[in-house]
């Protein structure tokens, strides 16, 4: 796959705050690219300036080897689909879709067999003569998807598009969006704050915070080997401690010293280390690599979710067997789960479920708020 789309250098301020801090970004024809992170952290300013309705203070931008910071939006190969659909609801689901070409002064007969195609492609023969106004939301989704597509972009930019919706159809319409994207080899650039959504859709993806990039990778890579506390904490659940590296492959974390499988830092040099809780074995205190009390046990189907104080450091763990709270546990942790990270301006500020129990009361309170 080329370079189809490259950002280079872009910065960006809104009132003398710099929301884009020199972001450097290459896209490859056809791929799934997905910007993830925290609200405020720039990601529909990025896509914004890649659609061409927001310029760059500095830095380049360049669609197949071409700089195109001066070319209007409409001249761009990029189209747009926003979380709010913006569809016209005076006109029925067929003109809608119809509404780019009739602008491009497409024949009546090619319009008809394009946007036929689309009406199979996001599944809504037999809706052409309905009114916008009376579909479901995951409908009128598909219908600005149509729309978007019908005009054939090299590139569809998706700011937050299933944001709208209930889990369930979010889920079908993650699915259906997918399929399209792999059956018209089309790229899409897609925005969301949701990391699942991030991992189980895109090729890449991106992660960002304070207007900056902390990583890009695949989403294996992203979550087995985040580079920083951030990406770390922001995908996933995760112990972060802190650790000093012995040496290559043998660092030392709450008054251990553990075997791992990473190199190249400096003697001695304090690092961040990430456990999942996913990776951490339950045995006896006695064939522990490290003790603990366990204060806090929740079931949550497929496994348990516990606890447990280490030296006052509140770790997760999650075990298909059930401790007791107040029980001595021991906790084994294999040298392939435990991955070194770089001290960053991240370290410290995550990492620690301390919190947790009154986090899951305040989650829970706001599940039945939105339910009612
Ligand atoms: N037109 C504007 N004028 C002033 N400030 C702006 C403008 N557009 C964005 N911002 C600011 O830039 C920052 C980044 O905004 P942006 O919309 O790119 O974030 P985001 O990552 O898309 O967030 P969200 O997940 O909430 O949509 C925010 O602090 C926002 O308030
Ligand atoms: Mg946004």
């Amino acid at each position: 796959m080329s370079k189809l789309i490259e950002l280079k250098g872009i910065t960006k301020s809104f009132d003398g705050e710099c929301v884009l801090n020199s972001i450097n970004l290459y896209i490859r024809d056809g791929e799934f690219i997905t910007l993830l992170g925290p609200s405020g952290c720039g990601k529909t300013t990025t896509l914004r300036i890649i659609g061409g309705f927001e310029t760059a203070d500095e830095g380049e931008l360049y669609f197949d080897g071409h700089e195109i910071s001066d070319v209007p939006p409409h001249k761009r190969q990029v189209n747009t689909v926003f979380q709010k659909y913006a569809l016209f609801p005076h006109l029925n689901v067929y003109e809608n879709i119809a509404f780019p070409l009739r602008m491009k002064k497409f024949s009546e007969e090619d319009i008809k067999t394009r946007v036929t195609d689309m009406l199979k492609m996001v599944a809504l023969v037999g809706f052409e003569n309905k009114s916008v106004s009376t579909l479901s939301g995951g409908q009128q989704q598909r219908v600005a998807i149509a729309r978007a597509l019908v005009s054939h972009p090299k590139v569809l930019l998706l700011d937050e598009p299933l944001g709208a919706l209930d889990l369930k159809l979010r889920k079908d319409m993650q699915n259906e969006l997918k399929t399209i994207q792999k059956a018209i080899g089309i790229t899409f650039i897609y925005v969301t704050h949701d990391q699942e959504e991030a991992l189980s859709m895109s090729d890449t993806v991106v992660v960002m915070a304070d207007g900056e990039i902390q990583q890009i990778g695949t989403p294996t890579d992203i979550y087995n080997e985040p580079k920083n506390a951030f990406v770390a904490d922001f995908i996933g659940e995760s112990n972060i401690v802190d650790g000093i590296m012995l040496e290559d492959k043998r660092v030392r974390m709450s008054g251990h010293t553990f075997t791992c499988v990473d190199g190249g830092y400096a003697k001695n040099e304090p690092v961040d280390v990430v456990v999942r809780p996913e990776d951490v074995d339950v045995v006896k205190p006695e064939d522990g690599m490290l003790t603990g009390i366990v204060t806090n046990v929740t079931f949550k189907g497929v496994h348990y979710e516990i606890i447990v104080d280490i030296g006052g450091f509140k770790w997760m763990i999650q075990s298909t067997d059930y401790v007791a709270p107040d029980e001595k546990i021991g906790l084994f942790i294999e040298p392939d789960a435990i991955h070194i990270m770089k001290k960053s301006k991240y370290s410290g500020m995550f990492g620690d479920y301390s919190s947790f129990s009154d986090e899951i009361d305040q989650l829970s309170d706001a599940d039945t708020a939105e339910e009612f």
